[in-house]
């Protein structure tokens, strides 16, 4: 396996050269003692060393380039909002399309559109009046999978990964994605995710592979590898180390809120992923939304303003050398910016700015703010540099990515063999009283909850769509629901399906298979606010009625949720013979019928990555007081444990 080591080969090259080597470095900033203290608390990092090749094409392009054309490279608009001449006329460095953004607006959009879409992207960038072209390289989130495409194969979310906790799997879906993302003719996915996630309440959980910032390090290096590969390969892609930096330390879970943490816990366990995927050569990081409060104290803003972060730490502490970009109109939450226009995140560090609607103004206003002395030069051709330095690297001044051999080629969106090995790996085994699992195949099932023959529910947000909602099962048409998968494994004879619960008859049937989910969502959407409970009956409380109409009838229920996060469920635990923690599987849930079943001696080897709580009312940090199951617990049908009746805790209306 070929991998990018640049920490290691800096070891035997010297961080001075190296510096002195990269083109027109911004002047270093002089720190304040308590931005100098911010800094100290990260562990300094070796420099890579710089290709010197690369260095004078750098330095070449950029003295031939006009201010315009600059400022146009660090300009990263949505598909949706720019047109391929648009991107000629205005040197444009990069595009994305969010979470929902198709070719034409078309959700079944094929991949001949993608790559139509693309090339006509590339073209018109190589067809501007710059001294030398620059080709263009377009961004997507692609988070599990290329889940923004039409028939493609999509992975568990993060949060089940970080079950599975097998970074040769990790790598192996990296390297699948990538293969997929290449295949309409993109050359970046914006993952890894980093967080490491301290409160359940985030509706961006099951984005985070986990609490323990040495798993998420594990997993994301994975990642890293595998979507970059060597980096020029026909399916490598740029990856992006997300969101820099505590987005999953938010003050009760509130998307894009305040970090409390003080600057050794903000490094050491916020920041631990980082070290990670830098050494694995990650040439992208993403800023976070959240702002910073050192130890609760006065908050100092938001990341994308905070040059101690972004410049101080990122930059020349952790000697990053890729490229920092924003997030999607993130800057118009730093203080005095607005959506088009922030000459403090650009002098915070920020080299590639994601405005997505608001480009055209972004850029004149940003020409203006250079031409008046508000952002210096220095500044710019820092950032230039760094764009110029990662198209280099992945070769796109040689080959376009919409000319590689798997561009058009869309049997790369199917994966099915690898996504449901991840399925039977991240699928953890809370409970299971009276060797309820497994159950042979040949018993008559009875199969309830509607979250059973559910795409959506089953792959979660940034699924088609960036909520993952307003789809149905016809938006895919690659994969397998658990009901298909139980019908498959067990013959479709043997498998009743009653959403509401309403076949349900003691005697006619040997067990009751309850599906609990989650509907979806994404970022803010799926915050669940303090003081609300965090309780799955308490949001779902039809699911908990379902599961009380066919539990303690005689007839043994096996309980499987889906959820983007541990939550309470003791309730529903307690009315289960066996549950299941099956997380957001993805387009092949399906795949969890052959572990329930044990066929071939499949077995549950899921460990949770997060605590599960056993209060609806959880304070954050996974306190022991406040497990019912910790970190790494998951059963096995080979241990046979029982765990009987547990302590239910109160669901109030509203969290003390
Ligand atoms: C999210 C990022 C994502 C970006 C582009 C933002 O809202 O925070 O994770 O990469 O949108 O869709
Ligand atoms: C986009 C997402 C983005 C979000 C940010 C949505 O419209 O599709 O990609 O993350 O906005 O709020």
């Amino acid at each position: 396996m070929m991998r990018n080591r640049p920490a290691l080969l800096s070891i035997l090259l010297l961080a001075g050269s190296a510096a002195a080597m990269a083109a027109s470095p911004a002047k270093p900033p002089r720190w304040s003692a308590d931005e100098a203290k911010t800094i100290a608390a990260w562990q300094p990092r070796a420099a890579a060393r710089p290709d010197p090749r690369v260095e004078a094409r750098i330095r070449r392009i950029l003295a031939g380039m006009t201010l315009e054309q600059k400022i146009g490279q660090m300009t990263q608009p949505s598909i949706l909002s720019i047109t391929p001449d648009e991107v000629r006329q205005h040197y444009i460095g990069s595009i994305l399309n969010g979470g929902g953004g198709w070719p034409g607006g078309n959700k079944h959009a094929a991949v001949a559109d993608w790559v139509g879409l693309a090339k006509a992207y590339d073209t018109a960038a190589l067809a501007s009046d710059m001294k030398v072209k620059v080709p263009l390289v377009w961004g997507v989130d692609a988070v599990h999978g290329h889940n923004n495409v039409f028939g493609a194969t999509t992975f568990p979310q993060n949060i089940g990964l970080g079950a599975a906790g097998d970074p040769d799997l990790v790598e192996r879906i990296g390297r699948a994605t990538a293969r997929q993302v290449r295949s309409t003719g993109i050359g970046w996915a914006f993952a890894p995710t980093l967080a490491v996630v301290q409160n359940q309440r985030w509706g961006r959980s099951y984005e985070s592979y986990g609490s323990d910032p040495a798993l998420v390090s594990r997993l994301g290096a994975a990642l890293v590898h595998g979507l970059q590969g060597k980096l020029t390969g026909d399916g490598d892609v740029l990856a992006s180390a997300k969101h820099f930096v505590g987005d999953g330390g938010t003050w009760r879970g509130i998307d894009q809120g305040e970090n409390r943490a003080g600057e050794a816990t903000l490094a050491s366990l916020h920041g631990a992923g980082y070290y990670a995927a830098l050494d694995a050569g990650v040439q992208t990081v993403m800023v976070s939304y959240n702002s910073w409060a050192r130890d609760g104290a006065a908050n100092m803003g938001k990341l994308h303003g905070n040059r101690a972060l972004v410049t101080g730490v990122l930059k020349q502490r952790l000697k990053f050398d890729g490229l920092v970009v924003s997030d999607w109109n993130a800057i118009e939450q730093v203080a005095g910016c607005e959506r088009d226009h922030c000459p403090a995140a650009i002098n915070a560090g920020v080299d590639l700015f994601m405005v997505p609607d608001n480009w055209k103004t972004f850029i004149a206003k940003t020409v203006a703010d250079v031409r008046e002395g508000r952002v210096p030069m220095a500044r710019i051709d820092d950032a230039v540099s760094r764009i110029l330095r990662v198209k280099l690297r992945m070769g796109l001044f040689d080959r376009p990515t919409t000319a590689g051999a798997l561009t058009g080629d869309a049997s790369q969106l199917a994966a099915r063999d690898l996504a449901q090995e991840a399925v039977r790996k991240s699928a953890v085994l809370l409970k299971n009283d009276g060797a309820a699992l497994p159950l042979a195949p040949g018993k008559r099932l009875l199969v309830v909850g509607a979250a059973a023959d559910s795409f959506p529910a089953q792959s979660g947000g940034w699924s088609l769509t960036w909520q993952g909602e307003e789809t149905d099962n016809a938006d895919y048409p690659l994969g397998e629901t658990l009901l298909g998968g139980l019908r498959r494994v067990y013959g479709a004879d043997n498998v009743t399906f009653s959403a509401d619960g309403s076949a349900f008859a003691p005697g006619k049937f040997d067990a009751v298979i309850a599906v609990l989910g989650e509907r979806p969502y994404a970022e803010m959407k799926g915050d669940v606010r303090w003081p609300a409970p965090l309780a799955h009956s308490a949001l779902y409380p039809d699911q908990a009625a379902l599961l009380g109409r066919v539990a303690g009838q005689g007839v043994p229920v096996v309980s499987l949720l889906y959820s983007g996060r541990t939550t309470y469920a003791t309730d529903l635990i307690n009315r289960s013979d066996a549950f299941v923690a099956a997380f957001l599987p993805g387009t092949e849930a399906g795949a969890l019928a052959d572990l329930l079943a044990g066929r071939q001696g499949l077995d549950f080897r899921g460990r949770l990555s997060f605590a599960w709580p056993n209060t609806a009312c959880p304070s954050g940090g996974e306190p022991a007081s406040e497990r019912l199951f910790s970190r790494g617990f998951g059963l096995s049908y080979a241990g046979r444990v029982a765990t009987g009746r547990l302590a239910e805790a109160p669901i109030l209306a509203a969290c003390p």
